[in-house]
């Protein structure tokens, strides 16, 4: 799969149009994401309040800066007990060693004005007891709720060299500052609701399935033990597959996954499971690109047989009653509903799925049948910043949720969230840089790689589109999910800190974690790694870090190689492929000796393993 992004409908006269009033609009103030200064002063409050049950324990806590403006901060404390652990932690980055804790900040809550606030959580385990901690420091400082200096100096991260200030004032549009208020449904109450009902947040307080074809591929690979026990996406890629497997060695059909959810459901006790399964298999797939291509052709029927061979007969096994405690989520469509945005003119089968109106309606069908039942969760494909992420893209792919949406039975309810970077390889965060950050007078913006889009990485993707989802209509209940499964980008190529380039481009290549030759590059890229491992509640509005693309199987054959799937050969698979202007006419990045999409390319897989991040232990 994959369709080529494309930075859209948006000739490079219209971006250069952006250009112009970035640059005009830059405005004097503000670093960017640079450690507090030595001279602020410091101080600070904290309010911790927990629940707790048998073993397990919730806690918020809201800072409150008293002191100086923060452009940073980094929270720290010490549990009093050694057996209190945090399991998951919300609206910061969460790390313990031993007993001390270590939160730094979320981009969107790491400026705190003076006199500001803002809450994080996380959830627990403990063992015998559970008091609260008793001092808390902000970027090294004691917080007593009063004003004092700072300690000699400040732990907040090193401020990348130069500072890069003046950041520009151009705010990204459509406005989408991200919204802390969003509070994580993650707090679980005392109790789990009863199984079966249909919870704001599938991913809180569940297990993820272990789909166990996908575990025998890992687990033989050398090394694979590490991973092989992690909840991968079911894909049912083709009608055949809901009886018999997808593509590859997968063997078991939808109701063997199901079933063996089931008994994975039971032996967890009262915690809930969660299964992801991908529907995938519109009329006229991957429109764009060839690799995923389908069985289905809008040109012989594809729309009905989609509806009565692949969506009902779905349907109808979901709806089994031996399943009802079981959270089901469906992954919708991946690429589909985008294409229709931004590969219309360029691609005749794409132009078929729209002029037919097959893309629209068959989402809406599977919308229909799936959102009916109410173990079934729905997540509809967005795929990814380096896609969507300019102006003449994002707007319209935000229409066409809410037109596709409302023409559904239930309308906007019919929708639990949306994900993003599916099968990609997009990092969920630029740790060196934001879209905010200028170097020398010049917004990053401004640099080929990021060539004018409104973001620099998934996770600010995701909340800005989630923003304006809900600006349009869509329920405040919507949760984003990100496809980690293949963004971690470690390894030695990995940068450890900003570069200290005084020139936009070479800044951004040197700090970029994402290493791709080109951002519109998608098949099987060579240097990547296994991302976030899933969990739930990342960060305000995002439902969960999923795995959805399997690690090791592939996007698409580095070569023709012939098959009975409908799968074709796309060049932007072979390494050798000088590209198109799509990615910018580079290299293609992807690695040789692939097999066809969804098939197991070992090799990829070890270098996902070696190049994980975080890295696997
Ligand atoms: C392929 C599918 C496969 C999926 C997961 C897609 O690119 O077209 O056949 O099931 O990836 O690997």
């Amino acid at each position: 799969m994959r369709s080529t992004p494309r930075p859209g409908a948006v000739g490079s006269t219209v971006r250069r149009g952006l250009v112009a009033a970035a640059v005009l609009a830059l405005g004097a103030t503000a670093a960017v994401a640079t450690a507090t200064s030595a001279s602020a002063a410091v101080a600070c409050k904290v309010n911790y309040t927990a629940s707790e049950w048998q073993g397990g324990m919730s806690a918020n806590l809201t800072i409150q800066n008293l002191g100086d403006a923060l452009n940073n901060w980094t929270l720290t404390f010490t549990f009093p007990n050694s057996g209190q652990k945090v399991s998951q932690g919300w609206s910061g980055n969460w790390s313990q060693s031993g007993s001390n804790v270590t939160v730094t900040a979320m981009d969107w809550n790491k400026s705190l004005a003076s006199g500001a606030s803002t809450s994080i959580g996380f959830n627990g385990t403990w063992s015998g007891s559970n008091p609260a901690p008793t001092s808390f420091k902000i970027n090294g400082v004691t917080c007593n709720g009063t004003q004092q200096s700072p300690s000699a100096s400040p732990s907040a991260p090193v401020s990348p060299t130069p500072p890069v200030s003046p950041s520009p004032q151009v705010s990204p549009s459509p406005q989408v500052s991200p919204s802390p208020q969003v509070s994580p449904s993650a707090s679980p109450s005392t109790s789990p609701p009863p199984p079966g009902t249909h919870v704001d947040n599938p991913y809180v307080g569940a297990t993820g399935y272990v789909n166990p074809d996908w575990s025998a591929s890992a687990a033989s690979e050398p090394g694979g033990s590490r991973v092989a026990n992690i909840s991968t996406a079911v894909w049912l890629d083709r009608i055949a597959a809901i009886t018999s497997g997808s593509a590859g060695n997968n063997s078991k059909g939808l109701r063997d996954h199901l079933d063996e959810a089931v008994k994975q459901d039971a032996a967890n006790g009262s915690t809930p499971l969660t299964i992801q399964v991908v529907i995938y298999d519109l009329p006229n797939r991957d429109c764009s690109a060839l690799a995923s291509n389908g069985e289905l052709k809008i040109a012989q029927n594809g729309l009905a047989r989609y509806k009565t061979e692949y969506i009902d007969v779905i349907a109808g096994i979901m709806a089994d009653s031996k399943y009802s405690n079981l959270r089901i989520v469906t992954i919708i469509e991946p690429d589909s509903l985008p294409n229709l945005i931004t590969n219309v003119s360029a691609f005749q089968a794409c132009q078929e799925a729209e002029s037919s109106g097959a893309y629209v309606q068959g989402v809406q069908y599977a919308l229909n049948k799936l959102h009916a039942i109410k173990n079934v969760y729905t997540y509809v494909d967005a795929a990814h910043h380096a896609w969507l992420g300019w102006d003449n893209n994002f707007q319209p792919m935000v229409n066409l949720f809410h037109q596709v949406a409302t023409g559904t039975t239930d309308g906007v309810k019919s929708i639990d969230g949306f994900i993003v970077n599916t099968a990609n390889f997009g990092a969920t965060v630029e740790p060196y840089f934001t879209i905010n950050t200028s170097v020398n007078g010049q917004s990053v913006r401004q640099s080929k790689w990021v060539d004018w889009n409104w973001y620099v990485d998934e996770q600010s993707f995701a909340v800005g589109l989630r923003n304006a989802l809900v600006a349009k209509g869509f329920p405040n209940t919507l949760g984003m999910l990100i496809d980690t499964s293949r963004n971690g980008w470690g390894g030695s190529a990995r940068p450890t800190g900003p570069s200290t380039s005084t020139s936009v481009d070479t800044f951004v290549n040197q700090s970029r974690v994402d290493r791709r030759i080109h951002a519109g590059n998608w098949c099987n890229q060579s240097g990547a790694g296994m991302g976030e491992r899933p969990k739930a509640n990342p960060a305000a509005g995002l439902d969960a870090y999923v795995w959805i693309k399997p690690p090791g199987e592939s996007d698409g054959s580095s070569s023709q190689i012939p098959n009975d799937e409908g799968k074709g050969f796309d060049r932007m698979c072979d390494p050798t492929y000088t590209g198109n202007s799509l990615n910018g006419n580079n290299m293609s990045g992807a690695l040789g000796g692939a097999p066809v999409s969804g098939h197991w390319f070992s090799a990829q897989f070890q270098q996902l393993m070696q190049n994980a991040y975080p890295p696997l232990s």
